[in-house]
This record gives structure tokens, sequence and C-alpha cells, in this order.
């Protein structure tokens, strides 16, 4: 098979490549721990379980890559993996990695080089995920139970895209493997405008009529709530500590590469908060 490898087929961002790549001609393999046997080309993949690796490699000339989850140390697994593709020829791996630089993450940093080093294969920085405000993530939960964000990152803005924007970006780049627009390797990927958790908490507060407040909160007692959301200690750890460095504007930054590469301009916070209005507004007047 001359095709796409979608990691995290089944995932926000996934998903939507699969789709899009088919939609453009582009056969694709989707990888998931549970394969569906409605899927066409779904293919068992599990990062913990390295007897699943060759065989979803082989075949494929490109891959779109979403690394283990809630790990802050990817490579003891995702080392070999590249390494094998290289072996196999394949002609663009696209990683979608993330703007935040996790402290304590030299693993993650060290990952996104290794593809950045190979011709033909690409990073994607992407920037928050404005799914993050949705169920099942944490951040959502905690607006659906709660009506309330709690947030360590005081006034820092984060340039919030849409998750199908980064599909995409990663479809433009998947879609045409030979070409990269003027060669480069790394993208910063974001939504439009940058904005603080309070003004996100403004915008579906007044598009849906269901009032979300902003607490703040320290970066440890955020630690604590997302391992009590499941995510092991050492991640919770890491992603709570990001709200410090977004307090202090290091997320504050927008760029314009979905533009550069799909031809057109990412959603707007506003427009998805309006596409999911019912998601916030139907839970509030169920009253949790
Ligand atoms: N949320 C953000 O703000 C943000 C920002 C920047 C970057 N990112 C990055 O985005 C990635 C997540 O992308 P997403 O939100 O599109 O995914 P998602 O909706 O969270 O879904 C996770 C995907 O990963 C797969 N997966 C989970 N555990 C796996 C394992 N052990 N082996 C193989 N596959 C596994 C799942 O597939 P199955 O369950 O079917 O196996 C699913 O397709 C993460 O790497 C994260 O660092 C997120």
């Amino acid at each position: 098979m001359t095709g796409v490898l979608v990691t995290g087929g089944t995932g926000k961002t996934g998903s939507a490549l699969a789709g899009l790549l088919r939609g453009n001609g582009v056969p694709v393999r989707v990888a998931s721990r549970r394969p569906s046997a409605d899927v066409p080309d779904a293919v068992r993949f599990d990062w913990d379980d390295t007897a699943t690796h060759p065989a979803v490699l082989r075949g494929v000339d490109r891959i779109f890559l979403v690394p283990p989850v809630n790990t802050v140390d990817p490579m003891p697994l995702v080392g070999p993996f590249l390494a094998e593709a290289q072996r196999l020829g394949v002609r663009r791996v696209v990683l979608l990695g993330s703007a935040s630089v996790l402290p304590n993450a030299p693993s993650a940093l060290e990952m996104a080089a290794q593809v950045r080093s190979r011709p033909g294969w690409v990073v994607l920085r992407a920037s928050g995920f404005m799914q993050n405000f949705l169920s099942p993530h944490p951040v959502g939960e905690r607006i659906l139970g709660h009506g309330e964000v709690r947030t360590a990152s005081g006034e820092g803005a984060v340039g919030w895209i849409d998750a199908r924007d980064i599909a995409a970006a990663a479809c433009a780049l998947l879609t045409d493997p030979d070409s990269t627009p003027s060669g480069r390797r790394d993208y910063l990927l974001t939504g439009p405008k940058a904005l603080s958790y309070r003004e996100v908490a403004a915008v579906i507060t007044a598009r849906t009529g269901r009032s979300v407040r902003v607490v703040t909160i320290g970066a440890d007692e955020q630690a604590a709530h997302y391992r009590a959301a499941g995510m092991p200690a050492e991640f919770a750890a890491a992603i709570a500590a990001v709200e410090d460095s977004i307090r202090a504007g290091r997320e504050d930054q927008v760029s314009t590469a979905v533009l550069d590469l799909t031809g057109r301009a990412p959603r707007t916070f506003t427009a998805f908060v309006q596409e999911h209005a019912t998601a916030w507004a139907d839970h509030g007047r169920l009253g949790h």
C-alpha cells in the first residue's frame, strides 16, 4: 500500500485527517488500539505493544505521527519506530507536536529534532486545542460539571486552534509528500487570535447562555486536578507547569501557517463555540 498511516487515527485530529485524505483520494491506514470493523483499512496499533509496530509500517510511504499520549518521555517508543520508518524509506512524517515546551521533558524535544533532521519530514507545533473546552478533556469536563475554568495562567493568552485545522494543514503536507512549501520542516500552528481563559469564558458565556467563570489556582493545585482526572503524575505536573509559561506570555502567539498550507484561514474561537453551543448549553439546562 502506498498511502498514509494515520496514528491516533480515531482521535480528534487523526479522524478528521483520515476523512480529508480519503476525500483527496489518498489511501489511508487508520491505527487504533481497538480497530473498528466498520473503518476501512483500520489496523491495530498500540504504542505500548511493540509487537504491533512493524505491520502498520509495512507498505506505507507517509505517516501522521501522534506520539504516545500523557507521557513526558516518548522517545523509548517513538525513536525505534522512526528509525524503522526511515529504514523502510518513508518519504514524509508529519509529527503532531506541541507549541508548549513541557518542563523536564527533553525526550519530546529530541523527538521533534529527530523528525526535523530528515529531509521531507515535518514537525507541527500545535497551539492549545479549542476542543479542550469540550468533554472529555478535563477543562471541558470542569465547565460542564461546575461552570468554571480553573487556571494558573492568569491573563496570559493562547493561540487556540481547532483540531480540524491541524488536520487540514497535515492533509496538505501529506497529500503532496514531495513538496514542502519553502522547504520548511517546522510549523507553528495556531488559530487566528490568542485569547486568555477569561476571554474564552466570556465567549462561551455570551454565545451559549451558559455562565462560565474563571477561578485562579496555583500550578500545584492544577497538577492535582489533572492527576485526579487520570493523568500520570509526571505528565500532570508538566502540563500544569505550562500554565506558568502561558502566564508569562510565551503562548501568546499566532501564525499564518494554516492559511499558508491550506489556503483557508483557521476557524475563529467564536465560530467554534457557535458550532458547539448545545454541548455546553444543554448540559447547563440539565442542572449539572
Ligand atoms: N490538547 C491540546 O491542547 C494539544 C496541544 C498541542 C498538541 N497536542 C497533542 O495532540 C495529541 C493528541 O491528539 P488528539 O487530541 O487529536 O487525540 P485524542 O482525540 O486525544 O485521541 C487520542 C488518540 O491517541 C490514540 N492512542 C491513545 N493511546 C494510544 C496508544 N497507547 N497507542 C496508540 N494509540 C493510542 C487513540 O486511539 P485509540 O484509543 O483508538 O487507540 C486516539 O486516536 C497529543 O500528542 C497531544 O500532545 C494536544
